[in-house]
C-alpha cells in the first residue's frame, strides 16, 4: 500500500478531475476520522479504544493517537507490534479470544492490559499474568441485528460465562465481561439484552464487575452523525442503570467500523461496458469492495458517478451486473447497481464510506486492488 504525504487533496472529486486515476485508490481524510474519535469519546460515557482490525493502517493509527485515542482492541502480535510502534505507551486490550501459545506470550510481554477468554483453556493459558490484569469474558447470546452473527465463532453461554467470570475473580484478576452484537448492528435492542445478560451473569458468579466491554458493532454511519451515537448511548446508559444500579462497572466500547468507515471514499473507474449492458469496474470484490460480498446490505446507496471532468451523473437509472476486473466470474458484486443511464467507459464511481474493512481485505489477485491511498481534506457528501 502507498501513501502520498505530499499530495493534499481537497475532495474525491478533486482527485478525480486533476489526477484522473486509472487505478482504484483510497481517499483518506484525516480530520473526518478525528472528527468521529472526538465525538465518541465526548458522548461514551466510558473508556472509547478502537478495534485496529478495521484498518491498521499507519496513517489512521496516527491520526487517532493524535486526537486522544490511547487504548486499542489488537486481535494478534502483529497489531501489538503496528500499535506500539505509533504509541509506546497504548494500553491493549487482546480481545481475539483464541491464541496460539506463541501470541501468549508475545501479549504478555507487551504488558497487554485486558484479555478476553471464552473457556477455559484460554484462561488457564493466561494465569501467569500479573493480577492487575483484567479478564473480560466474552459471552453471547442469540444473535439479533448485526450484519452477522459473531457468536458462531466466539462467545461462552452466560452459564458458562459465569463460572469463567468466577475463576477469574478467584484467581485475583480484574473481572469484567464483554461481548460484542455483530458488525453494522442496527438494533438497539442487541446491546439492551446484552447488557441484562451481563447484568445476570454477575449476579450468578457473586461477582462485582470492574468493567463492561460493549463491543464494537455500531452501524458505519454513525461515525458522521453525533445524535444517532447518541441513540445507541442512551439505550446503553438507560440499561446498565436499570441493570446495575449503583453498582455499574466501568464501560469500554471497541468500535472498528463506525470509528473509521466515514474517514474513507473509494474512487473506482467504469472500465468497460459489455454489449450485454454489464459493467466492469476496475475494482471488485477482490479489492476494496471484498465486503459487499458478505454483507446483507451494502451501502449501494453511498454510490456516485462522475464523469472524468467532475460532472455528477444524474437521470434515469438502469439495473446493472457489475464485475471486477479480474479473470474470475466470482468476480461480481452481490446485487445489481442502480447505475445512471449515461455513465460511460472511463466514468469515475466514488463509493463513500470505505474505511473499515476493505483496505485490509483488498488482494493483488491478478495484478489488481485499490494499493494507494491519497490524503484529502474531505471525504463524504
Ligand atoms: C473483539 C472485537 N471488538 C471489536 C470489533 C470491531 O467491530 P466493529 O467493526 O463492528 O465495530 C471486532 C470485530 O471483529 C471484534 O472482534
Amino acid at each position: 500500500m502507498t501513501y502520498e504525504r505530499t499530495a493534499f487533496w481537497v475532495s474525491p472529486k478533486d482527485v478525480i478531475t486533476r489526477l484522473k486515476p486509472i487505478e482504484p485508490l483510497f481517499c483518506f481524510s484525516p480530520l473526518v476520522l478525528q472528527d468521529t474519535a472526538v465525538m465518541f469519546m465526548q458522548n461514551f460515557p466510558g473508556l472509547v479504544t478502537y478495534a485496529v482490525k478495521a484498518n491498521d493502517s499507519v496513517q489512521v493509527l496516527q491520526a487517532l493517537v493524535a486526537c486522544g485515542i490511547d487504548a486499542f482492541d489488537v486481535a494478534s502480535p502483529d497489531e501489538i507490534d503496528t500499535v506500539r510502534e505509533i504509541c509506546p505507551s497504548a494500553r491493549l486490550h487482546y480481545h481475539n479470544p483464541v491464541r496460539a501459545p506463541h501470541e501468549v506470550q508475545a501479549g504478555l510481554a507487551a504488558g497487554v492490559a485486558s484479555w478476553s477468554v471464552d473457556d477455559a483453556t484460554g484462561l488457564a493459558q493466561i494465569m501467569s499474568a500479573p493480577k492487575s490484569t483484567e479478564i473480560a469474558v466474552r459471552f453471547c447470546i442469540p444473535h439479533v441485528g448485526g450484519a452477522y452473527d459473531f457468536g458462531e465463532k466466539f462467545g461462552a453461554t452466560p452459564e458458562r460465562a459465569a463460572e469463567l467470570l468466577k475463576q477469574a475473580a478467584e484467581a485475583g484478576f480484574v473481572p469484567s465481561l464483554t461481548f460484542h452484537p455483530g458488525t453494522e448492528c442496527h438494533d438497539f435492542k442487541a446491546w439492551d439484552r446484552y447488557i441484562k445478560t451481563a447484568a445476570k451473569i454477575a449476579k450468578n458468579a457473586n461477582v462485582r464487575l470492574k468493567t463492561l466491554n460493549i463491543g464494537g458493532g455500531f452501524p458505519a454511519k454513525v461515525g458522521r452523525d453525533g445524535a444517532e451515537l447518541l441513540k445507541f448511548i442512551n439505550v446503553i446508559k438507560a440499561q446498565i442503570q436499570a441493570s446495575f444500579g449503583e453498582g455499574a462497572p466501568n464501560l469500554v466500547c471497541e468500535p472498528g467500523r463506525a470509528m473509521v468507515s466515514q474517514s474513507y471514499d473509494a474512487v473506482l473507474q467504469v472500465k468497460a461496458i459489455r454489449e450485454t449492458g454489464d459493467m466492469i469496474w476496475n475494482d471488485g470484490i477482490y479489492g476494496s469492495l471484498a465486503e459487499w460480498r458478505d454483507m446483507t446490505s451494502p451501502n449501494l446507496t453511498d454510490l456516485e458517478f462522475l464523469s472524468p471532468q467532475g460532472e455528477l451523473r444524474v437521470g434515469a437509472t438502469t439495473d446493472r451486473t457489475v464485475f471486477g476486473p479480474t479473470c474470475d466470474s466470482l468476480d461480481k458484486l452481490p446485487v445489481q447497481i442502480q447505475v445512471p443511464s449515461s455513465v460511460d467507459v472511463g466514468d469515475y464511481v466514488i463509493a463513500r464510506g470505505m474505511g473499515a474493512y476493505a483496505q485490509v481485505l483488498c488482494t493483488a489477485f491478478n495484478g489488481y486492488g485499490a494499493h494507494r491511498v491519497v490524503i484529502c481534506q474531505n471525504v463524504g457528501k
